[in-house]
């Protein structure tokens, strides 16, 4: 076996490139303290490449940004760079730069794939993976703020893994890594019969750019039913439409209760998202109250123009000594 089979160019041209590359100083190799166990815990580890390793461990000493590339079977990202020119090269504009661990912090030890002339079974491909083993990779870094509750969510119940929604090495102009330009492209491509809800006319301003699915869920999981960033539906709405949440003197109770009693969070072919159509909707629930009953004739003017809300204006609940019938 060679003793340094790095990279497929000649050792000429790589000590041009990084003249203490081809410095074999072994004992650079354990910067962390090298403890004669670990030595041999190593080399029984990588089964006789050790060698090698000390070699690459030691020449990307270079790579002094790489911290990485310090601890065993780490090779460092300028290593990775003398094949992957171009995704280095990429990938250094991307927000993962601010990363000490390199290529490694994701894609694993490389020295293994690397003495292998770039074997891809010697380094961690994400395509192989179990969805749950591709996002336990991003956790090790990602297990905070926003990302925290990842584990036990409803995507990642589901098999929905981090790299279904981003690309780290980005292809396109997508903010925050994202595989699809808009939130809208992107989680509709899963989610169709939102996309559908979202097109109806009573809806949301979300299609035309106001809100974003990120509004109201936090993909990432939340501590809340559906992924909600808040406790509830109501908390959810009411942290725009802050006017509903009152106090009121006279409350209607469904507004209360759940504003997914008369909505549809997501849109509706009824005017201002109402799952049914006025008179309808009310009559769910009032049909024996005293004028009102199901069936009115057309010329009723309790349904005149199908409105309750023509003399029930402050459905949401009234501020007034006499809205207690909600007429103001
Ligand atoms: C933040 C994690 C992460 C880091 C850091 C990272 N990669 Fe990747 N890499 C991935 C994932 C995930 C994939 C699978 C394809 C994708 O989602 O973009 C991938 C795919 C690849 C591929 C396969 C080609 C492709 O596009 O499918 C190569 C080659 C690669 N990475 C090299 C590198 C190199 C070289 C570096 C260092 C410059 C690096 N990676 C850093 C996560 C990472
Ligand atoms: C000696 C040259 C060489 C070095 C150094 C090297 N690679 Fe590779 N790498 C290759 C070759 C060759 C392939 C296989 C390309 C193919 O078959 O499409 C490959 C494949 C890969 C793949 C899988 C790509 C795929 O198609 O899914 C990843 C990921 C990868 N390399 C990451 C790295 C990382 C990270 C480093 C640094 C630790 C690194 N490589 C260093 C040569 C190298
Ligand atoms: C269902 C799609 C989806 C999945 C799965 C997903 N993300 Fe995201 N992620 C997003 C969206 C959308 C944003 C943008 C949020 C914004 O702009 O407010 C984002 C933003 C981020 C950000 C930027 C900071 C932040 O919190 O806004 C990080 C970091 C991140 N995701 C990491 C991850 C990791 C790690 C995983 C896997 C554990 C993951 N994401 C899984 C959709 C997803
Ligand atoms: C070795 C640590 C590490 C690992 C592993 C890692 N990341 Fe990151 N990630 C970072 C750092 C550092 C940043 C940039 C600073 C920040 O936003 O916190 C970042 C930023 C991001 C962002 C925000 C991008 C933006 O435009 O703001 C996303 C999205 C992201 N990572 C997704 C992933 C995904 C998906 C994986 C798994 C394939 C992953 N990360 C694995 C360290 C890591
Ligand atoms: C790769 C496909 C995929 C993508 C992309 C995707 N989702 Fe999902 N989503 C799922 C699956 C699968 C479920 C689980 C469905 C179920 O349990 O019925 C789910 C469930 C949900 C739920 C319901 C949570 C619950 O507890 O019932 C919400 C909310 C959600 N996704 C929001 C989003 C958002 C927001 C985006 C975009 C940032 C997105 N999804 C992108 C596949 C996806
Ligand atoms: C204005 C807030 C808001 C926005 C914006 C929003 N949602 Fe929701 N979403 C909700 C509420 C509230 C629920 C809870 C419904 C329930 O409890 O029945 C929900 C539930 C869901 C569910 C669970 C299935 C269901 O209908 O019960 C999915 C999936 C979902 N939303 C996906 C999305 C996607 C994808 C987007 C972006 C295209 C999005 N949502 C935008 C508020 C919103
Ligand atoms: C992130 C902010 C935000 C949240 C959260 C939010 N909305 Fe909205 N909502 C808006 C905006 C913006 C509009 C458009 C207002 C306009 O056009 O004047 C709107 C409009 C509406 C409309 C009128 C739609 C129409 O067709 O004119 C209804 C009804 C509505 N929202 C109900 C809800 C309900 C119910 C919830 C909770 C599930 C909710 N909203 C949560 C921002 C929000
Ligand atoms: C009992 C049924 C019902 C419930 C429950 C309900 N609404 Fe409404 N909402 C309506 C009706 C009916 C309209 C149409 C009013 C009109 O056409 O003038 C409406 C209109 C709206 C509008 C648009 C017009 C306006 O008043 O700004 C918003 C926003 C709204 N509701 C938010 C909410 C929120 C937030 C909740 C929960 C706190 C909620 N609604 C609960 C029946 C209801
Ligand atoms: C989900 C069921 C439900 C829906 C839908 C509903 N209400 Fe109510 N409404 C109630 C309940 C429950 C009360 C409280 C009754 C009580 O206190 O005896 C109430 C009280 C009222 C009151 C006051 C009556 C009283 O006895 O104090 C009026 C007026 C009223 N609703 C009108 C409407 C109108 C108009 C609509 C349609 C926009 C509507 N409601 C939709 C359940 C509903
Ligand atoms: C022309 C005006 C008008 C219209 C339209 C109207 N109401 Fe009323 N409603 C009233 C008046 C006036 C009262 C008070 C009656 C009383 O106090 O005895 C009332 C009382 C109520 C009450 C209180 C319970 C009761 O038995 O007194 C409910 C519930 C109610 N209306 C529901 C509705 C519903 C549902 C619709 C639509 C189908 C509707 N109203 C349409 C004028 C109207």
């Amino acid at each position: 076996m060679p003793r340094h089979t790095l990279r497929p160019d000649s050792d000429t041209a790589r000590a041009a490139a990084h003249p203490l590359r081809s410095l074999p100083v072994a004992t650079e190799t354990y910067p962390r303290g090298s403890s004669m166990l670990a030595r041999w815990g190593l080399l029984a580890a990588t089964a006789g490449l050790a060698l090698t390793l000390g070699f690459a461990t030691a020449g990307t000493a270079l790579a002094a940004a790489d911290g990485q590339a310090a601890q065993p079977g780490y090779v460092g990202t300028d290593t990775c760079a003398t094949c992957h020119e171009e995704a280095v090269a990429a990938f250094k504009k991307t927000p993962h730069a601010a990363s000490t661990k390199g290529c490694e912090g994701c894609h694993g030890p490389g020295s293994a794939h690397v003495d292998g002339s770039g074997d891809k079974a010697q380094i961690r491909q994400f395509k192989t993976l179990a969805a749950g083993e591709s996002s336990g990779v991003c956790m090790e870094c990602h297990n905070k703020a926003g990302q925290k509750h990842w584990l036990g969510s409803s995507h990642d119940s589901r098999g929905v893994a981090c790299v279904n929604c981003h690309e780290v090495h980005p292809k396109g102009e997508a903010p925050k890594a994202l595989l699809a330009k808009t939130q809208l492209e992107l989680c509709t491509g899963c989610h169709l019969q939102k996309k559908a809800q979202l097109l109806r006319p009573g809806h949301m301003p979300v299609r035309e750019g106001k809100l974003q699915c990120t509004s109201c869920h936090n993909p990432h999981g939340t501590p809340n039913d559906k992924m909600l960033l808040q406790t509830s539906v109501n908390q959810n709405c009411y942290t725009c439409h802050a006017e509903k949440r009152g106090p009121f003197l006279w409350e209607h109770a469904p507004v209360r209760e759940n504003c997914l009693n008369c909505h549809d969070a997501h849109g509706s072919i009824n005017e201002k998202m109402l799952k049914v159509k006025q008179p309808l909707l009310c009559q769910q629930c009032h049909q024996t109250a005293s004028h009102p009953g199901p069936a009115y004739p057309a010329m009723s003017r309790y349904a005149f123009n199908q409105g309750c809300m023509h003399c029930h204006p402050t459905i949401h609940g009234s501020v007034h000594p006499s809205g207690n019938r909600f007429f103001r």
